[in-house]
């Protein structure tokens, strides 16, 4: 072959060929052996596009697996006390989908006996599911002609249509939202549209790279507008940077001869909702004033280091102290954690490893 050839005029000669060149590789070099695909119960295809929404296929794989054998079915996960999904959840991060995956549950019982609606429509009310999740399960269990725009199709199609607005803006974003649903597969091809949805997943995630996509790998590199251009790195737009922030924080580690260890249960908002944590202060001497202490004698300063969240680094100071097995610790509601109960828990990950350091990992 001389060069490359020209990429289609229309929107819709691109649309004509870009589906079915896309469902083609999804059928013969797309993933097809993920624990979610080959079924078409929806309980188990929303587990899997719950937890892959912020998370690689590889770190979801043993949850995916530890979910299902311990909720076989929603109704088993709507009846789970919060604790016990947030302990599963441990070390997935993003713990507000743990929360809003329990409180679908409870909604798919109370509000649709226990089965989950069918269209898009009617899966984007229930929390958790926004619009992309909800096409997805649409799509992948019921044959929905439907879009998905997760993080990764934003970039393929911003590429493939050298889509110039910025994403940024939700006028810009529901544009793209627009095209994506020019370019599905045609009405009736019901075993299409699966493919085709998993295709631009399987797109995104193995080709078309956030950075160096391997364009000569890719099936419709032949219509790609931003190859064309030589420009895959200009595409998708998006101007609004994350303002990141930085937080220092002094958690107590409280411990006791026995083994215990004293936590909180963490309030149901801001950082670390609903999990249990060491109690946390913005100074070393408001974390001295809480234990009553005039000066730091017997506790000790363990090495500080940085946890890096979406938005924001923290910075975290662990100080150590060792309490009698009748004395309460520190002002405010906590309590005594019995040894290795506190590894059932959900506890952010920073925190996980602290205890797994000090206390000692779990055996195996
Ligand atoms: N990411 C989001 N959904 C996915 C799926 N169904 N398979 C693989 N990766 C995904």
């Amino acid at each position: 072959m001389s060069g490359r050839p020209p990429v289609v005029a229309s929107a819709e000669a691109l649309a004509a060929i870009f589906a079915p060149l896309l469902v083609d590789w999804q059928r013969s070099h797309g993933r097809s052996t993920l624990p979610w695909q080959n079924t078409h119960d929806p309980y188990r295809v929303w587990l899997s596009e719950v937890m892959l929404q912020q998370t690689q296929v590889v770190t979801v794989l043993g949850y995916y697996a530890r979910f299902l054998e311990r909720f076989p079915t929603v109704a088993a996960l709507a009846a789970a006390p919060e604790d016990e999904v947030l302990g599963l959840w441990s070390g997935l991060g993003y713990y507000s989908r743990a929360r809003n995956l329990h409180r679908c549950a409870q909604e798919v019982v109370a509000r649709f006996g226990g089965a989950f609606p069918h269209s898009a429509a009617e899966l984007a009310t229930l929390p958790g599911i926004g619009r992309s999740t909800a096409a997805a399960i649409a799509a992948f269990c019921f044959g929905e002609r439907v879009a998905i725009l997760d993080g990764n199709v934003k970039r393929v199609l911003g590429r493939v249509l050298a889509f110039e607005g910025d994403l940024a803006s939700a006028a810009q974003e529901r544009l793209l939202w627009d095209a994506a649903a020019e370019l599905l597969p045609p009405e009736g091809e019901r075993a299409a549209i699966s493919a085709y949805t998993q295709g631009l997943m399987d797109l995104g995630a193995t080709v078309c790279l956030p950075r160096q996509p391997n364009c000569l790998l890719c099936p419709v590199q032949s219509l790609c507008r931003a190859r064309a251009l030589g420009a895959t790195d200009r595409f998708p737009v998006k101007t609004r940077k994350l303002r990141r922030s930085a937080q220092a924080l002094w958690l107590l580690l409280a411990r006791r001869g026995d083994g215990a260890v004293w936590l909180e249960k963490r309030p149901d908002s801001g950082i670390w909702a609903g999990l249990y944590g060491l109690p946390a202060f913005d100074s070393h001497a408001a974390l001295l004033a809480a234990c009553g202490a005039d000066d730091d004698t017997g506790f000790e300063a363990l090495p500080a280091f940085t946890h890096v969240l979406t938005h924001k680094d923290l910075h975290l100071h662990p100080v150590e102290r060792w309490a009698a097995v009748d004395v309460l610790p520190v002002s405010g509601a906590g309590q005594w954690v019995a040894a290795d109960a506190w590894r059932a828990l959900g506890l952010p990950a920073p925190v996980r490893k602290l205890l797994e350091q000090r206390l000692g990992a779990p055996d195996i």
